[in-house]
């Protein structure tokens, strides 16, 4: 049965543990979609681990939509929301409207992402809700702020910072996002945050109080060259990827592929 952002909120009542995994294709949310996971995201990471960006910053609208569309037809039974790239909705709630409509009217994805918890991003995605389009949260440490925390950086790690942080989570809870990530934060802090909202909050580098858990799937395949402390790889295809790849220019260059006569 297919995932919605409602039955999100049941999980967390029921006690039943919610995961994410991000994707950036076809094939991956295929395989994804198959394996059971509840949450797919087209992540603005994809900047990093698609597209070769340093940071998520340069992502274009055009480009996170190109790839969600491609993910959109890979997902068959699981949630699917996509990110809202940096200064795509950070302008004005109108822009954030035009940004996200065009995501959901063009990818087919259920809801939206988007980082931050000030009073003006609260008014934002309390605009969205009234239009009908679900938004997930996402506070902490915020990849799109990354010049701003001076690199990607624990946060909240004075009471100051955290109380700062559990009241960003409240408040946009109480402007009707569905669920929040609570991204590199102390677990004590994730707990909190937790226990205080009624919606889920799933995690990623944030301890395991959380009500679900998101990974970079390009971290969970052993994929990236570069991935975060609290990631961890349940694969390592970066290996298997390079030895295929080797062994196949061995065989080539040694007339052991293909066999003079094709199989029929
Ligand atoms: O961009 C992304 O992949 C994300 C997840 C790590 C939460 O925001």
């Amino acid at each position: 049965m297919a995932v919605n952002t409602q039955q999100l909120i049941r999980y967390k009542k029921e006690g039943r543990l919610i995961t994410v995994l991000t994707a950036w294709d076809y094939l991956i949310a295929q395989v994804i979609d198959q394996a059971g996971v509840d949450l797919i995201m087209v992540g603005d990471s994809l900047a990093m681990v698609a597209l070769g960006y340093e940071n998520t910053i340069p992502l274009t609208l055009d480009e996170i939509i190109h790839h969600a569309k491609a993910v959109r037809r890979g997902v068959k039974t699981t949630l699917l929301v996509v990110d809202l790239p940096f200064m795509t909705y950070q302008e004005s709630p109108e822009q954030a409207l035009r940004s996200a409509g065009r995501v959901l009217k063009e990818t087919g994805a259920q809801a939206v992402k988007l980082e931050g918890g000030s009073p003006a991003m609260v008014q934002t995605v309390a605009r969205l809700v009234e239009a009908g389009i679900p938004v997930m949260g996402h506070v902490g440490l915020t990849p799109q702020s990354v010049h701003q925390f001076g690199g990607f950086r624990k946060q909240g790690k004075s009471p100051e910072a955290g109380e700062r942080i559990l009241e960003e989570a409240i408040a946009l809870e109480q402007a009707g996002a569905f669920a929040i990530v609570l991204e590199h934060i102390p677990a004590e802090l994730a707990l909190r945050i937790s226990q205080k909202l009624v919606i889920p909050t799933i995690g990623i580098g944030a301890g395991a109080h959380c009500d679900g858990q998101v990974l970079v799937t390009a971290d969970l395949l052993g994929l990236s060259e570069w991935s975060p402390p609290f990631a961890k790889a349940y694969a390592n295809l970066r290996e298997t990827i390079a030895q295929a790849a080797q062994a196949f220019c061995t065989e080539v260059r040694e007339h052991q592929f293909p066999k003079s006569e094709p199989e029929s």
